[in-house]
Formats: C-alpha cells, structure tokens, sequence
C-alpha cells in the first residue's frame, strides 16, 4: 500500500508539473514579449505622435521636444502603470506561479525552498503599495479619456478613425481592470464589516456591489488591457512612421 501511494504520488507530481507548464507558458510569453515590447518602445522615444493620436505609453504628453530631458520621455511616465501592473494581486499570483513557481499552485509543494514566507520579506513587501498605485492609475485614466478626445478631432473637424476607436477600447479595458481592481473593491466598501452601521452605508453598499460584479473578470480585464495598451501602441507607431495609412470612418 505505502509503495503504490508512492508510485501515485510521484506521477500526480509529475503530471502537476506537466500540467504548470502547460498552464503558465502563455503567462511567461505574454507578460515576457509585454515586457520586452514596452521597454524597447518607451526607450524609442518617437513615433508616439499620429495626428491626434497619442500612444498610452506615452501619456501625458509631456514636451514632444523635450530637449530638457535627455532620455525618452515614457521613462518619466511608465513607473506609475508598471508599478500598478506589478503590484496588482492577479498578476502577482501569475508571475509567482509562472515565473517563479514559488509556490506553483494553490496545496502544491514548491519546487525549490522549504519554507514559504509570501511577502512578508524585502523586496516582495514592497507589494503593499498597489493602493498607492491605484491612486496614480486613476489619474492617469483622466489623461487617456482626455486622449480619446483629442483623437476625435482632425484637421478637417471632428472624425472618427480606425486610431480612435482604437483608443477608445484600450482606454475602456482598461477603466474596466482599473476599476475591478481587488483594492479598490476594499478602500470603497469591503473594509466595512456593517454597511448599515456606516456612513452614507447604502452608497458605500451600492459602489461595492458594482466593484464586485467586475471584480469577478478582474483577471480578464488584466489580460485584454494588458494586449489592448500594445496593440494601440503599435498601430499609433505604424501610422505615425508611415508604414499604414489611418482608416477614417466618419
Ligand atoms: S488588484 Fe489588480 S489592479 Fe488592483
């Protein structure tokens, strides 16, 4: 008995490791070429200007000269919504898992190490600061919303191309992860333990209801903003170098 519970366990160990890698490969390549794109564009420092157009990495527009600032300007913007990606609870549990396995899963021993100390320690303590992130996040929404905007106009008046509605969407997605964010869910209402006894409790009540309803495709909204503020990079990057020409709609 204790030699066929160990021939079990050994190959349920071993198809839970086929079955991690077949689970995070498509996290490391996403979150990997995300990483690798976003840095090669926001040291580029040009092609961020089509029109109207803006990319998201490089919003606010801060000096299109910038001949004060000797590196790109996207390296003074990007720390706020990298660290509000880095910091954020689903992605955590996807880089921990995928990049680090530690742990792998939910109830599944470690690969390496004997002892899990989650994020008690330097520099993973550091994750504490998603609020502070979110708070920075929310700021730079008023800006991309402000993007949008500006994308209706053309020289010829108001319009819409194929950009705008392009900018429009990825600055929709990501309202929607900004905005089902598990943080966000807390400071409006989950940190509540009677609604009733509260403040303006029903409102609080109502603001909470409508963070969970999202926050339950918070890790979908993580994913399709996270391809959506790429995507909108490099159709503005291909129309601002000349390699495709934009489709005016209206
Ligand atoms: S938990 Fe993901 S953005 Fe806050």
């Amino acid at each position: 008995m204790a030699e066929a519970g160990l021939t079990q366990g050994g190959f349920g160990a071993t198809a839970r490791r086929d079955a991690w890698w077949l689970e995070m490969l498509p996290t490391i390549i996403l979150i990997g070429g995300f990483s690798i794109y976003a840095t090669a564009r926001a040291f580029e420092g040009a092609h961020y200007l089509a029109g109207s157009y803006l990319s998201p990495f490089y919003s606010p527009l801060i000096d299109p000269d910038h001949k004060w600032w000797p590196l790109s300007p996207a390296v003074l913007i990007l720390g706020f919504p990298l660290g509000f990606r880095v910091t954020c609870y689903y992605y955590r549990k996807a880089v921990y898992r995928s990049f680090l396995a530690d742990p792998p899963a939910c109830a599944v021993g470690e690969f390496w190490g004997k002892s899990y100390i989650g994020e008690t320690r330097f520099p993973f303590i550091l994750q504490n600061l998603h609020r502070y992130f979110l708070y920075g996040a929310l700021v730079f929404l008023v800006f991309l919303w402000h993007d949008v905007w500006k994308a209706l106009w053309f020289d010829d008046g108001f319009g819409i191309g194929l950009g705008t509605v392009i900018m429009a969407v990825n600055t929709s997605l990501l309202t929607l992860y900004a905005f089902s964010c598990h943080s966000l869910r807390h400071i409006i209402g989950g940190r509540l333990d009677c609604f009733g006894c509260a403040k303006a409790g029903l409102a609080q009540h109502k603001a909470w209801s409508l963070a969970s309803l999202l926050n339950v495709n918070h890790m979908w909204f993580a994913w399709c903003s996270l391809v959506s503020v790429g995507a909108t990079d490099f159709y503005i990057r291909l129309v601002a170098t000349g390699a495709i020409k934009d489709l005016r709609i209206l």
